[in-house]
């Protein structure tokens, strides 16, 4: 039986991004954000208006999705309650949220050039993609401190044990091992549960084979 419930939160389940800024001063600041989904080219974040990710990619129009693996969950739990805005609003303060500058240092990520933005990469993430602003969007309601932030995907660095062998372009879903933020907690990909009808269209040409 159903039940009408007023949860808190609808965080059905999505891939940890760790996203890095550039600060005013030109240090990075690397933040842990799910509000994120996928479309062609393009990504839409989520996220506080009141974070230092927002104010930077306000002022810098520019940052880089890292996508970690499941085995980085350590590194991704040592950012949480931290934020690169001093002073901490009061809010995350009463939170527990600390300032913290060196955020790459606690979590103890590696962070190298990016290509084509400003911004460092997080050597250790699988999935590194360079993005610019498209548009910023208001979200929920103005008191709601939220924006929706389209980004467009510069550039692409993928680890090449995540690739399909032998196919350049294309991820193996069967390799790629996404950190997923369920209702707060972390969790990982089980197996792959049927075969799917859609990815018949998105395989390589090599590997196409009739929809069942
Ligand atoms: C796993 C995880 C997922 C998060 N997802 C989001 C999110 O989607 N949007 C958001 O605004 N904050 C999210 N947060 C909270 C931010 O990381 C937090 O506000 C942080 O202080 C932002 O850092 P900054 O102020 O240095 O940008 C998430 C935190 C964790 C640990």
């Amino acid at each position: 039986m159903h039940k009408i419930v007023h949860p808190k939160i609808f965080y059905f389940g999505t891939p940890v991004v760790l996203i890095s800024t550039r600060n005013a001063d030109g240090s990075a600041n690397l933040a842990p954000m799910s509000s994120a989904w996928w479309l062609n080219e393009s990504c839409m974040l989520g996220m506080s208006t009141r974070s230092q990710t927002v104010q930077n990619v306000l002022r810098e129009r520019e940052c880089v999705l890292n996508l970690p693996s499941v085995d980085l969950v350590g590194a991704v739990n040592r950012l949480a309650l931290l934020t690169g805005r001093n002073p901490v609003p009061d809010y995350k303060a009463q939170q527990g949220y600390r300032f913290e500058p060196d955020k790459f240092g606690v979590a103890e990520l590696t962070p190298e050039p990016s290509d084509i933005v400003k911004p460092p990469r997080v050597a250790e993430c699988p999935v590194q993609l360079e993005a610019v602003v498209q548009q910023v969007h208001g979200f929920d309601e103005p008191s709601a401190w939220l924006a929706a932030i389209e980004v467009r995907i510069v550039r692409s660095h993928i680890d090449e044990q995540i690739l399909m062998p032998g196919e350049k372009d294309y991820i193996d879903p069967e390799k790629w091992n996404p950190l997923i933020m369920n209702f707060c907690e972390f969790f990982g990909l089980s197996r792959k549960v049927h075969p799917s009808r859609l990815a018949t269209i998105f395989a390589p040409p090599s590997r196409h084979v009739q929809p069942q």
